[in-house]
């Protein structure tokens, strides 16, 4: 894949397709036409019968014969000038490369839209987003026809605006090392568990850190014993393949300021253990590691941007599994910190693997950490796939996750953590319980995280919003690789 920015007219672009933006308002849709039509008469019939009118979402593709160096010119409407958004920008990109795609275009070249209230960065960003993000598809499975996605392989944004030269590139470089970041946190959703287990898991965090430029240690087994992290450990237990606990660390800032952890749930395949789940959809389970592919996918593109900061990642990693060494319902784990949790339910697995890894995080006593995690299916059915579900202990950092959701359209929402639903997870014999049953699920699951937190810190559920039963304007089938764009955003705006 090759991304870029050049400064040209449309006329001469070389590409299997020019895209060009166009709004819906009477007057600017007639004269900006006109325009058009005078370079490339082709695109004449479709303005005229009224098939393309620059709605939002629409696409139209016209041939331009000697008119231009392009074959193809692809109408990208964006609807009323006073509705485009940086999101609808990306999606009216994703739909017109998705059009290319089907007619076998490898090379499109975009035209920079000119929007007012959106600076050219911004929009050069957006384009690129949408454009390179649509083109994603976990096919490398696939030996034969890999038809279903990922066929154009080259993106140049152009304008022929000089003065927009310096913004164009900088937003193009920027969405170049977003969209790999967000690339990498689906193929690692999407690989499956005979791929992606504890140890390749770490191997690979490695790998990036060491191509992006951020630092990485791998506790091995022995090593999480000595640190007494009993939930890692129980989880662990029915489990052939041992444990690992992934750290990064990208130390760019200020030594005198803490750092921000992200925190990201690791299981790599998720059977339910002896609670074991129904056959039905079990492999959406391989996806159980979205957190960690989040904050993996995040480390990379933060190290990538250089940003000045001082960022950590956590990755506690196992999978979940049923077998005669398995823990059981009625075991009582003890984590990091001392406190105890009795196992009602060996499904609620993921809180016990965070709570070690919050009880870690308080070494780098941090500003502030967010985890991400595909935790519960009570989000699932409390706000379905869209909708990240927030839960935490600082308003301020809240607000700037709110802030980031705003502009990258990754939304999140927030859910209450009155102490009136601690009952729910308290247990007899033990400081609290794995499962609070299902009302409330979300919740009392962010509770049982919030006993293990020493800091400001934010939840955010995704199981939803990770792991998508269908595609979306830019987001594939499948691991979306939500998160990597949100955190980014927070963290670039920190
Ligand atoms: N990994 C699941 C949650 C999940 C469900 C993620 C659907 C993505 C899609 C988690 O480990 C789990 O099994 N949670 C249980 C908790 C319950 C036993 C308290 C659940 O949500 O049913
Ligand atoms: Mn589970
Ligand atoms: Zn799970």
């Amino acid at each position: 894949m090759s991304v870029s920015s050049a400064i040209g007219v449309r006329r001469s672009m070389k590409a299997d397709a020019i895209v060009v933006f166009i709004a819906a308002d009477k007057q600017e849709f007639t004269s900006v036409t006109k325009a058009l039509i005078a370079e490339i008469p082709h695109v004449q019939p479709l303005i005229s019968s009224g098939d393309f009118s620059g709605k939002r979402n629409s696409v139209a593709v016209a041939y331009t014969g000697s008119a231009a160096s392009a074959p193809r010119i692809i109408l990208a409407g964006l609807g009323d000038r006073s509705d485009v958004t940086v999101e609808s920008l990306r999606r009216a990109a994703a739909a017109a490369t998705r059009r290319a795609a089907q007619l076998k275009c490898r090379h499109v070249a975009l035209e920079l839209p000119v929007v007012k209230g959106i600076s050219t960065e911004e929009a050069a960003q957006a384009v690129t987003e949408g454009s390179v993000l649509s083109q994603y598809a976990f096919d490398k499975y696939k030996t034969e026809s890999k038809e279903n996605g990922g066929l154009v392989t080259k993106f140049t944004v152009y304008t022929s605006d000089k003065g927009l030269q310096k913004g164009l590139k900088a937003g193009v470089d920027t969405a170049t090392i977003i969209a790999e970041g967000v690339t990498i946190a689906r193929d690692l959703a999407n690989a499956p568990n005979n791929e992606i287990y504890p140890e390749s898991l770490a191997k690979r965090a490695t790998e990036i850190g060491r191509k992006a430029g951020f630092s990485t240690t791998v506790l091995d087994k022995r090593r999480i014993q000595a640190l007494k992290m009993g939930g890692l450990l129980g989880v662990n237990k029915g489990s052939e393949r041992p444990p690992t606990f992934i750290i990064m660390e990208y130390m760019k800032g200020p030594k005198s300021e803490k750092p921000i952890v992200l925190v990201g749930k690791g299981v790599t395949f998720d059977t339910g253990g002896i609670s074991i789940k129904p056959a039905a959809g079990m492999s959406d389970m391989k996806g159980d590691m979205h957190g960690a592919a989040s904050v993996i996918g995040t480390m990379h593109t933060i190290a990538r941007l250089g940003l000045k900061k001082n960022i950590v990642g956590l990755v506690p990693a196992t999978d979940n599994m049923p077998s005669g060494s398995a823990i059981v319902p009625g075991d009582i784990l003890t984590f990091m910190n001392g406190k105890t949790a009795e196992i009602d339910n060996t499904d609620a697995e993921g809180r016990l693997i965070l709570a070690d890894a919050l009880c870690y995080a308080d070494r780098y006593k941090p500003q502030a950490v967010v985890d991400l995690a595909t935790l519960t299916g009570a989000c699932v059915v409390a706000l379905g796939t869209i909708t990240t579900g927030m839960m935490g202990t600082d308003d301020s950092l809240k607000n700037r996750l709110r802030a980031a959701a705003g502009v990258t359209n990754e939304y999140v929402c927030e859910l209450p953590l009155y102490e009136e639903y601690e009952e729910l997870i308290s247990s007899d014999y033990a400081d609290i319980k794995n499962s609070g049953g299902r009302m409330g699920g979300a919740i009392t699951a962010a509770l049982f995280l919030k006993h293990f937190v020493t800091y400001p810190w934010v939840h955010l559920d995704i199981a939803g919003t990770g792991i998508s039963p269908k595609a979306g304007p830019y987001t594939p089938k499948g691991g979306t690789g939500v998160g990597v764009r949100l955190l980014t955003h927070m963290l670039r705006t920190w």
